[in-house]
């Protein structure tokens, strides 16, 4: 059987695609401080550990009145001097597209939670929208609180929560790779 050269394609061969993708998108209400913020930690987190291979990561905004935008200055400043690196303009949130592709919808507060809830009506996708400090209720903090109106220390603190509470997503992922 020299001439049957063929064999057939192993599961694990090199060519098969065997990864799968963690998708995952963090929600404000702007998507210009907190959900941007988010992204950017996790995706900082799965650099460090190499994994990056593993997930796609996006933010939005329940709102629309920043569409397009870049994430705000002072988030940038705060964030950039962290490491941090900023690369998406905002998006509104699109039950349409992301309920469907993505697996887990990580909300700052009750509001988004709620806006994003409200939007799945059948409750169809509700396993997916969690709140982020659900991850780190050492913490003593429920919801990232919105930063916007308020100074430089409340822009830190957005990071040290989000710090915290995406580590602790990230090795709970982590096991199901
Ligand atoms: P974010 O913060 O939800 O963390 O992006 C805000 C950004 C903009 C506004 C409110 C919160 N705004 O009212 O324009």
């Amino acid at each position: 059987m020299e001439e049957n050269q063929f064999k057939p394609m192993s599961l694990h061969s090199p060519n098969t695609p065997s990864k799968k993708k963690f998708h995952i998108l963090f929600v404000c209400l702007g998507n210009i401080c907190r959900s941007p913020t988010g992204e950017a930690v996790l995706k900082k987190i799965a650099l460090e550990n190499n994994l990056t291979d593993y997930f796609h990561i996006e933010s939005a905004g329940t709102g629309n009145y920043h569409i397009g935008e870049r994430p705000d200055p002072r988030t940038r400043r705060h964030g950039e001097k962290r490491g941090l690196q900023f690369e998406s303009l905002a998006q509104q949130f699109n039950p349409d597209l992301h309920f469907h592709l993505f697996d887990y919808i990580l909300c700052m507060d009750h509001n988004n939670l709620q806006q994003v809830q409200k939007l799945d009506s059948q409750q169809k996708y509700h396993a997916k929208v969690i709140p982020i400090m659900s991850f780190a209720p050492e913490s003593g903090y429920q919801i990232v609180p919105d930063p916007y109106t308020g100074g430089p220390q409340d822009f830190e603190l957005v990071i040290d929560l989000l710090e915290t509470a995406c580590l602790q997503f990230f090795q709970q992922i982590k096991m199901q790779i």
